[in-house]
C-alpha cells in the first residue's frame, strides 16, 4: 500500500536527548558537570525509559515531564551531584531540546509532496510542543499526538492506535520512525511500516517484530515514503 502519513517519535528521533546535558556543561562554572556529563546524560535518559514502562505496565500513569524529572534527579545523584541550579537549567534546556540538523528540511519535503506528518509521543503536550517550536518545525507537522490522549506510555498499542484513529490510515499506509530500537519494533508489531533510526550503531533490539528498514539519520525518509 502506498503510504499516506509519516510519524516520528520525538526524543531522540526528532530531538536530540543529550543536546541539554551536552550544553549545559558547555557553559562557565560548570567544570564539575562537564567531567560526567555524558554518564548523567545516559543515565537519565535510561531511567526515564525505565520509569515509562515500569508505569506502564503498573497501571500507574502519570506525565512524561514527571518521569523526565524523576530520571533526571536519580542520575544527578548516581553522579554525585546536588546542585538545584544545573537541575533547573537541564530542564529548562530539554523543554527546548535542539532538533537533529536535517529534521526541518525532510519533513518540508515530505509535506511538500503530499504526505501527512505528526509526532507520536510519550512526551506531555507542552514539552512537545516546546520543543517543537524552538525546532521551528509546527508549520511542516500535521499534527502532535501524545499518549496522554489514552494514559498509558509506549508501547502499549492504544497509543499506536491513535496515529490510525487520526488520519484515518491502515496500519500499512504508515511509515512509522524512531530512533528507538524497541519502539520501531512495536510499531512493526502493531502493523506500521517501520523505520528505525540507528545513529549510535547499536545492535538490533531482541524483540519478537523487526523494522522493516534501518538508517543512520533521517535524511533518506522520503526516499522510504515515496518507495511505499
Ligand atoms: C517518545 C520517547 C519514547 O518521544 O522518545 O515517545
Amino acid at each position: 500500500m502506498p503510504i499516506k502519513a509519516c510519524v516520528f517519535d520525538a526524543y531522540g528521533t526528532l530531538f536530540d536527548v543529550a543536546a541539554a546535558a551536552r550544553e549545559a556543561a558547555a557553559e562557565p562554572g560548570r567544570e564539575a558537570f562537564a567531567a560526567v556529563w555524558a554518564k548523567v546524560a545516559t543515565d537519565w535518559r535510561l531511567k526515564q525509559l525505565q520509569y515509562t514502562w515500569l508505569r506502564a505496565v503498573a497501571d500507574a500513569h502519570t506525565d512524561f515531564w514527571e518521569v523526565t524529572q524523576n530520571g533526571l534527579d536519580w542520575a544527578l545523584e548516581a553522579s554525585g551531584l546536588d546542585d538545584a541550579d544545573l537541575r533547573e537549567r537541564l530542564l529548562a534546556l530539554y523543554f527546548e531540546l535542539s532538533a537533529y540538523p536535517e529534521v526541518p528540511a525532510m519533513l518540508a519535503t515530505l509535506k511538500a509532496e503530499g504526505f501527512a506528518t505528526a509526532i507520536l509521543s510519550n512526551g506531555e503536550p507542552n514539552m512537545l510542543k516546546g520543543a517543537v517550536d524552538s525546532a521551528g518545525v509546527a508549520d511542516v507537522l500535521d499534527d502532535v499526538i501524545s499518549v496522554q490522549d489514552v494514559g498509558v506510555f509506549k508501547p502499549h498499542k492504544s497509543v499506536y492506535q491513535l496515529v490510525n484513529n487520526r488520519f484515518g490510515t491502515r496500519s500499512d499506509e504508515v511509515l512509522f520512525v524512531s530512533s528507538n530500537g524497541w519502539d520501531a519494533a512495536h510499531g512493526a508489531g502493531f502493523g506500521f511500516i517501520s523505520v528505525w533510526v540507528n545513529r549510535a550503531g547499536e545492535p538490533m533490539d531482541r524483540l519478537p517484530w523487526k523494522p522493516a528498514h534501518v538508517l543512520h539519520d533521517l535524511t533518506t525518509i522520503p526516499d522510504l515514503a515515496r518507495a511505499g
